[in-house]
């Protein structure tokens, strides 16, 4: 080292110290909710919300600071209250004031079809769910997610209705975005960056990032197409998948809320994103983004749902991308619908055929635009035992001469799957073998790549693992298949989708339904390439994703499609439609499987979505937004708890004296037994939402471990919009017979008497609990 550069490399430090001793002096800011009293501003002297708000700030900051540089947001629907960015001394001063109820640091939360439509049976003509539905004409879904591409074809507004008179949102300006991009298709699109901005200082990702609504990522794009796309016909991803391409409720409308960046989605800006929405009037939300498991009060996005659930509107949500980890589900309170992920039946064999003449099956689309084709025989290579992690493909693993012109072997984890692919390419890979592990098992989930690359199960891994052990010079070529449908079983659970049982509130089963999330074809930015990568030049308007974030807006659109067809319906009664109706059994009509297994509740809730049942599901449990907190009484939730999620005065203490006996009116049982309690009994209401005079009677499949009885065992329903209750009372024999299961499960079906026309299914859970 010279001189001159050692002298650069010392003040450099120097500097550095120096920053470092400045930043010491000032107080970290961060950003907090701070949830107010409903009432607190008419007690007060303000005039505006702002001003009220803006009074907290000024009692805690000295004189010189101003204020209003640190207030981000006011809030007024989606919750009472405002975010600020505050020092830690500051905090605990504010929290003192008279009128604030609960104070929450900014949390941050993350991300986690050609075909789909068909798969659920949306478009069989005049038979069809669509035609019933008008296709979600008038409903508006708000997205809340990462953006929008707006120029995609699958948010054309050719031959859409004009837009709903009741809409309130605007298309917000902001870089390569304005008023233009939105049209009767895309009604509204907004961008919510106070929070990420205070988190990611110096906001180095920004300079990335659009800062307006236009989607950096592709996620939202993905999503909010799914839900409510336009038809788009010859859609593919370089010939995969081709088809018509169209969101659950193609004549719906789309407002998009961007609260995702790179580095994640900020409570502060979810919030205040459900807090426009609310204002701008959709009738749908579809989140999906996740965190982890949190008790309601803690949860702004729960809190937020509520107020949004108040005001007629459904909240769709994703359970998260944890599983089959138990009781990882997220976004689980009573009234929000949970969404966890399912499989198709479409299949993109890219089958490894290795020279010994055996083959390993493997999916992937190919990236080319042909639809058979094969690599050349090639040598196939495993970096295992490096310190660099060549078994994983992490950058700077893989020595050119060790895999320049060879087939690449990849194990699963730590970097992205198609980031793998780009890293094998760059070092002169000519194609890749991914391989899932323990943790994957038999997923099949197709990536764009930017090689010729196939991904195969942890079985087939160690197949291939074992012939490379055993053979002195591997080779093998992967052979490309093409779409194939049809010809496995599906749906069946997705390995990564969150599983129940909640461990913050187990008195309801989630999540509720799973609904298609792997290998879902949807849009996708003009600008992007198929894999997201940067290094990706290749343009495509569509790519395949998975995730519950894919399941969730298939949900979304599903209840456009229900609300469109009964506008005045509940989000309580739509969310029992879609439960009530959902499959328990695959396209064979056998039970739906997770890995070899029949699928548990923990897994998939009431089943598998299928719309054409849920617009005209009989009867409904429905729920009025007072009976949650009748429940969260129920459940043994404080005063102040409650007032938080719910912005409600109530004294539990008369609340449960004038509910005796009272049950949520869910549409799934589940019925804890802790301690000695031998019997339990719950209550529920189903109200008539079919024909009049209709008569169903009760079929029960009673969990193991219990008896079950219900009463009355038959129901006249003589008008429609008639309400009857029935009673459920579960007797545990598990004493008696000293068994040793924790939980079980089993099933509740009202029946219609002209057999077969609706039947409303629950599912029952039954834990036992020390
Ligand atoms: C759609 O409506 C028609 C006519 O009202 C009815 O016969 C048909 O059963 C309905 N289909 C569905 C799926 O609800
Ligand atoms: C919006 O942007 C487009 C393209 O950048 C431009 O042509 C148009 O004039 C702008 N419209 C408005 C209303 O600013
Ligand atoms: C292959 O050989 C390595 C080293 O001998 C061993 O650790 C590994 O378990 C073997 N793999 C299989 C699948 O046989
Ligand atoms: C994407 O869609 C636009 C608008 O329909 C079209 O002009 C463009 O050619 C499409 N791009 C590709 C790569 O297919
Ligand atoms: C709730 O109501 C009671 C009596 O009506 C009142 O004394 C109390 O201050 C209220 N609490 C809050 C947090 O509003
Ligand atoms: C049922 O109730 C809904 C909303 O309360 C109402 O719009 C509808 O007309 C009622 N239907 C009948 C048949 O009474």
């Amino acid at each position: 080292m010279d001189f001159n550069s050692q002298m650069l490399l010392l003040s450099t430090l120097f500097l550095c110290f120096l920053s470092l001793q400045v930043q010491a002096n000032i107080p970290t800011l961060q950003t907090y909710i701070i949830q107010l009293h409903p009432q607190g501003l008419t007690s007060s002297p303000f005039y505006s919300k702002r001003q009220w708000h803006l009074s907290f700030l000024e009692q805690t900051l000295s004189a010189e600071e101003d204020s209003s540089s640190r207030l981000l947001y006011s809030y007024s629907n989606a919750m009472e209250g405002f975010a600020a960015q505050l020092s830690e001394t500051e905090i605990e001063y504010l929290k003192k004031l008279p009128d604030v109820v609960a104070v929450r640091a900014d949390r941050k939360y993350e991300i986690q079809t050609t075909y789909s439509p068909k798969f659920l049976g949306l478009s069989l003509g005049t038979q069809g769910v669509w035609f019933n539905s008008s296709m979600g004409e008038g409903a508006i879904v708000g997205v809340l997610d990462t953006g929008v591409w707006p120029e995609s074809p699958s948010f054309s507004d050719s031959r859409m209705p004009s837009i709903p008179q009741k809409w309130r949102g605007a298309c917000q300006e902001g870089q390569d975005f304005n008023s233009s991009n939105c049209n009767k298709k895309l009604i509204g699109a907004k961008f919510f960056i106070k929070g990420h901005h205070v988190a990611s200082s110096p906001p180095s990702d920004v300079d990335q990032e659009y800062v307006s609504p236009r989607d950096s990522h592709g996620h939202g794009t993905h999503t909010s197409s799914t839900a409510a796309g336009a038809s788009v016909a010859e859609a593919s991803v370089f010939g995969n998948g081709a088809g018509v391409a169209q969101g659950m409720a193609p004549r719906a409308h789309i407002a998009v809320y961007k609260v995702c960046w790179f580095s994640g989605c900020y409570s502060s800006d979810i919030v205040a994103a459900m807090d426009a929405a609310i204002r701008d009037g959709v009738d749908i939300l579809s989140l999906s983004l996740g965190g982890f498991p949190l008790p309601f009060f803690d949860d702004s996005i729960a809190i937020g749902s509520f107020r949004a659930m108040q005001h007629g509107i459904s909240v769709n949500c994703a359970a998260g991308n944890n599983g089959p980890i138990q009781s990882s589900v997220a976004n689980v309170a009573p009234w929000i619908t949970t969404i966890g992920a399912s499989t198709l039946d479409r299949r993109f064999p890219a089958i490894v055929r290795l020279s010994n003449g055996e083959f390993i099956y493997g999916e992937s689309m190919y990236p080319g635009n042909k639809f058979k084709h094969a690599t050349k025989e090639l040598e196939v290579v495993y970096l295992t035992g490096g310190q660099m992690g060549g078994e994983l493909c992490l950058k700077g693993s893989l020595p050119r001469e060790q895999v320049e012109g060879k087939i690449v072997l990849c194990d699963r984890g730590v970097n992205g799957r198609s980031e793998k692919g780009q890293i094998v390419k760059e070092s002169g890979g000519a194609a890749m073998i991914l391989a899932n592990t323990a943790i994957n098992l038999e997923e099949d989930l197709v990536d764009v790549h930017v090689l010729p690359a196939t991904l195969i199960g942890f079985a087939e891994a160690n197949q291939l693992k074992a012939y490379m052990n055993t053979t002195s010079n591997p080779k093998a070529r992967i052979q490309f298949g093409g779409t194939v449908i049809g010809r496995s079983r599906a749906p069946s659970v997705a390995q990564f989708s969150s599983r129940g049982p909640s461990l913050t509130n187990p008195s309801t089963l989630k999540p509720d339904v799973i609904a298609p999330g792997v290998n879902i074809i949807a849009a996708w930015p003009q600008n992007l390439g198929p894999t997201g990568l940067p290094e990706d030049s290749r343009r495509s308007n569509f790519t395949v994703m998975s995730g519950t974030s894919m399941a969730c807006p298939h949900v979304s659109g599903i209840a456009a499609l229900i609300h469109s067809a009964h506008p005045k319906w509940t989000p309580a009664a739509i969310k029992s439609a879609i439960m009530t109706t959902a499959e328990v059994t695959d396209h064979y009509g056998k039970p739906i499987l997770d890995g070899s297994k029949p699928a548990g509740v923990f897994a998939m809730g009431a089943g598998h979505i299928n719309p054409t049942k849920a617009i005209d599901p009989g009867l409904v449990y429905d729920i009025k937004p007072y009976e949650y907190v009748i429940h969260l009484c129920a459940l043994g939730y404080t005063h102040s708890e409650i007032f938080i999620i719910t912005h409600m005065n109530v004294s539990c203490h008369k609340v449960l004296q004038m509910n005796k006996g009272f049950s949520l009116n869910y549409p799934s049982m589940s019925v804890v037994f802790k301690h000695k309690t031998t019997s339990k009994a719950v209550s529920r209401r189903l109200t008539n939402v079919g024909s009049p005079n209709s008569i169903y009677s009760v079929e029960v499949t009673a969990p193991k471990g219990v008896q079950v009885r219900v009463k009355p065992r038959r129901l006249v329903f003589k008008y429609v919009n008639q309400s009857l209750n029935y009673k459920v009372w579960f007797m545990s024999e598990k004493g008696k017979e000293g068994k040793t299961v924790s939980s079980s499960e089993g099933h509740l079906t009202w029946v219609h008497s002209e057999n077969g026309k609706y039947k409303v299914r629950s599912p029952i859970v039954v834990t036992w609990k020390n």
